[in-house]
């Protein structure tokens, strides 16, 4: 599938004009405690069901996540607007993905590590399914449809850093546009310790910090992540961006910083995204 001509990034135009048929896909976002799907239109960015949620099965197994897809996926055949049978699946994984293969774990079971997690997935579900890091994922929609657009609805120019603060802290650098997956950027050390341990947004919680302490510790990661890649745009996301009021202000950085728009939707919409534009044009 690799080598397979996919699909250009560029709008439709009068002759590639995206056909219903082609555009909607699967977006399907495992997180450590829920799955979250639904059917995405990925010509508008938008969602043509609600956004769904089933609880992750515990332990996080890769059978077991598979089986809950496959449920899910029927669930979704049944609906108005439902892909084609044959339309590739987007997946976002807590995990760094290499050419489908998951070469880490973070909250979901070490069974994933070394899978071959596109192959495995694609032939449980008997459907072409495409597999990328879930901050990446996140990256992708804000980017393409969120606080990353840029005049007349095209991408931010130069570099654009989307940073996700949850359970840990998720990574995307884009540069004019453009993914540079898997960067990772929770794990940098700060103090000696990794940041996403310090900063993510369950340290805030588990350390029961109030708003100016939390935001003086994103201060300290922020400022290191400007002085590292010097970007022109950083946007905040997670469930915690909705209330970027509280921390937003408090920070003081040369970079203009802004909350993600699609909050808890962002990574459907990114996976469905990359199933759109991973998969083959036969599709
Ligand atoms: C993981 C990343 C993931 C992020 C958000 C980090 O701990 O290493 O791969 O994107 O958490 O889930």
């Amino acid at each position: 599938m690799a080598n397979s001509p996919t699909h250009s990034d560029s709008p439709p135009t009068a002759t590639t004009g995206w056909s219903t048929l082609h555009r909607h896909h699967i977006g399907i976002d495992l997180g450590g405690t829920m799955i979250k799907y639904a059917v995405v239109d990925t010509a508008e960015g938008t969602l043509t069901t609600p956004l769904l949620q089933l609880p992750t099965p515990v332990p996080v197994t890769p059978p077991a996540v598979a089986e809950a897809f496959g449920t899910l996926i029927h669930q979704l055949s049944s609906r108005p607007h439902a892909p084609h049978p044959g339309a590739s699946v987007g997946v976002a994984l807590p995990a760094i993905i290499r050419r489908g293969i998951a070469c880490s774990a973070a909250n979901i079971d070490e069974a994933w590590i070394d899978l071959d997690v596109e192959r495995f997935l694609t032939d449980r579900l008997d459907r072409p399914v495409h597999v990328l890091n879930d901050a990446d994922a996140a990256g992708l929609a804000e980017a393409r449809y969120g606080a990353g657009q840029g005049d007349a609805g095209r991408p931010v120019t130069g570099t654009v850093l989307v940073i996700t603060l949850g359970t840990g802290i998720g990574s995307a650098l884009f540069v004019d546009g453009k993914l540079v997956p898997n960067l990772e950027l929770g794990h940098l050390e700060l103090g000696g310790v990794k940041a996403e341990t310090q900063a993510s947004a369950v340290a805030r919680e588990r350390e029961n910090l109030d708003w100016p302490a939390y935001a003086g510790r994103l201060q300290q990661y922020l400022a290191h992540l400007e002085f590292l890649f010097s970007p022109d745009l950083i946007i905040v996301g997670g469930g915690i961006s909705a209330r970027h009021e509280d921390f937003l202000p408090h920070l003081c950085l040369d970079t203009p910083i802004v909350p993600a728009q699609l909050r808890n939707t962002a990574g459907v919409i990114g996976a469905a995204r990359h199933a759109y534009l991973a998969a083959p044009i036969r599709e």
